[in-house]
């Protein structure tokens, strides 16, 4: 009996090793964590269960026969993070580059239908370099069952993939049909091709980091929600994340602790808006004093910055913020802000998370380069998102509410269920000056009169009064009674029935 626990405990430190000491040295040396250490660290301590620590891959080709490590080059199994139940695999870079061989792949599917079937988040930790050159189609076979099983999932549990070394492949096509993708700043990479392909088809000469560095996916591509400095930041982001988020899409948002009273008014709130309408200030200010204790995990932080979006808490329970930034082409509506908003509304929705807007937006960016660029279908797509959400709406118009965009941004019209204004709001097609230049063409030669009809219709339309008498605002509240409004609509919102038709699925513009 005694030997043979010895031998089990043997079997197990050869496993914990993974491809040896001398790769777990290069992965140090390189910067980044083992796939265990990694795990370590993303759950609570001592929770992690493991799975499938003796699977081999079966490939015989190429001399692979001789080459069996168990484990096969990913981690995986289950712990908690604040003792909420998460499910997790890592990929070992030191077990032939954490490339996925067909048993492999069934760690991984195994793992998935877990999640799954538990309806607990899912969190993937990639550092690989896809399917597994010497298995061919079988490794291929293998990305298809995990790619089928993340789309099955999606909208059910939430999943979250972390890229902490250089991946490419199925390891960026997996983590792409995920929830959240976070990267590792300078040690992480993703495409599909890497840098020698490229160069041999293109004749382009590119680094890693050029070609897919967090740099790049969070700026340019969109492809990732974020990037740290380190796999220790990272992990305790995704964490952070975690709290946020329910586990599936039946439980409802997790119900922290607060200790920030609902009703606290903020003085400060009622001198935010500049005199000069055309001048910016800062809505990250506005969020970050309304959520609780300014805890704020914003979504896409460098990406489209004139519009934010991220999860606070009011009352201790999740919500998500979408906003727009006026220090950024003064919050104009563009085709990537569109995009990036309208997919945060729809995880929202999926998950029961109500959503509060704060909108201060002149408009949709006018332009060939935006309407060539499909300006139209993105900026559907955020209007299409809003207008089949189901989750408590609310909206604060703290200043523009221009033209199209004011519809967009969940007004009353297409679902929004309290609706509030600032009294420095200005609810109306355009602004003064450019609907006076239109109305009043024949005059525009005479700046009297322009001035003139200019102050008429700010005097009549730049203001939420006229959107207030038709009851498409609730009520003109004080800024500085913000959270305490928000608070009280979202406690009454909080058990909010819907009906819609039934269908299949929708046809969001794509
Ligand atoms: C088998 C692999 C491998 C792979 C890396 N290795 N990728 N083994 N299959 N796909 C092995 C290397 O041989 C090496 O083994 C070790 O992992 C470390 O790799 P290095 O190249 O030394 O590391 P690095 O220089 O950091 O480069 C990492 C890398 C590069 C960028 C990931 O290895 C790479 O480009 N790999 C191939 C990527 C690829 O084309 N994959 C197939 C994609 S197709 P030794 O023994 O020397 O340490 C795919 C299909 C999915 O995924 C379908 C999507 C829709």
């Amino acid at each position: 009996m005694k030997d043979m626990l010895e031998r089990l405990e043997e079997r197990r430190a050869q496993a914990r090793l993974g491809g040896g000491e001398k790769r777990i040295e290069a992965q140090h040396g390189r910067g980044k964590l083992t796939a265990r250490e990694r795990i370590e660290l993303l759950l609570d301590k001592g929770s992690f269960e493991e799975f499938d620590m003796f699977v081999e891959h079966r490939s015989t080709d190429f001399g692979m026969d001789k080459a069996k490590i168990p484990g096969d080059g990913v981690v995986t199994g289950w712990g908690t993070v604040n003792g909420r139940t998460v499910f997790v695999f890592a990929k070992d870079f030191t077990v032939f580059g954490g490339s996925l061989s067909e048993a492999h792949a069934q760690k991984i599917t195994k793992i998935q239908d877990m999640a799954l079937k538990m309806r607990a988040p899912i969190i993937g930790l990639f550092d690989a370099g896809g399917a597994r050159i010497q298995e061919g189609v079988a490794a291929l076979g293998g990305y298809g069952e995990v790619f089928k099983r993340n789309v099955i999932a999606s909208g059910v549990i939430p999943q979250i993939s972390v890229i902490m070394g250089p991946c490419a492949g199925g390891d960026v096509y997996s983590p792409a049909m995920t929830d959240f993708i976070f990267m590792v700043r300078d040690r992480s990479y993703m495409f599909v091709t890497g840098p020698d392909v490229v160069k041999t088809v293109t004749n382009e000469t590119v680094t890693s980091e050029e070609l897919g560095g967090a740099k790049v996916h969070t700026t340019k591509s969109s492809v990732a929600d974020g990037a740290y400095d380190n796999d220790v930041e990272a992990l305790l982001q995704v964490r952070r994340l975690i709290d946020f988020l329910p586990a599936n899409n039946m439980d409802g948002v997790p119900e922290l602790p607060s200790f920030d009273d609902p009703a606290r008014v903020d003085d400060s709130l009622d001198t935010l808006i500049p005199e000069n309408p055309n001048k910016p200030y800062d809505m990250k200010e506005l969020i970050l004093k309304v959520v609780d204790e300014a805890d704020f995990f914003e979504i896409q932080e460098s990406y489209a910055k004139n519009i934010i979006t991220g999860f606070g808490r009011i009352e201790g329970r999740t919500v998500g913020f979408v906003a727009n930034q006026p220090m950024v082409l003064a919050g104009v509506l563009d085709s990537d802000a569109s995009r990036k908003a309208a997919r945060f509304v729809r995880f929202c929705d999926a998950f029961n998370i109500p959503i509060v807007t704060f909108e201060d937006v002149p408009g949709f960016l006018p332009g060939t380069a935006q309407e060539y660029g499909g300006l139209i279908k993105h900026g559907a797509k955020l209007l299409f998102a809003y207008s089949e959400a189901t989750v408590p709406l609310v909206t604060v118009i703290t200043r523009k509410a221009f033209g199209g965009a004011y519809d967009v941004m969940a007004s009353k019209h297409i679902g929004g269920d309290v609706n509030y204004a600032w009294p420095t709001a200005q609810i109306a097609v355009m602004g003064a000056k450019g609907a006076v230049e239109i109305i009043f063409r024949q005059d525009i030669g005479d700046q009297e009169k322009i001035a003139a009809r200019t102050k008429e219709y700010e005097d009549r339309f730049m203001s939420p009064f006229v959107a207030a008498e038709r009851g498409y605002i609730d009520e003109v509240i004080m800024p500085h009674s913000t959270r305490r409004r928000i608070a009280r609509a979202l406690a009454m919102l909080r058990h909010k029935e819907t009906e819609r038709p039934w269908k299949k699925h929708d046809n969001i513009p794509l």
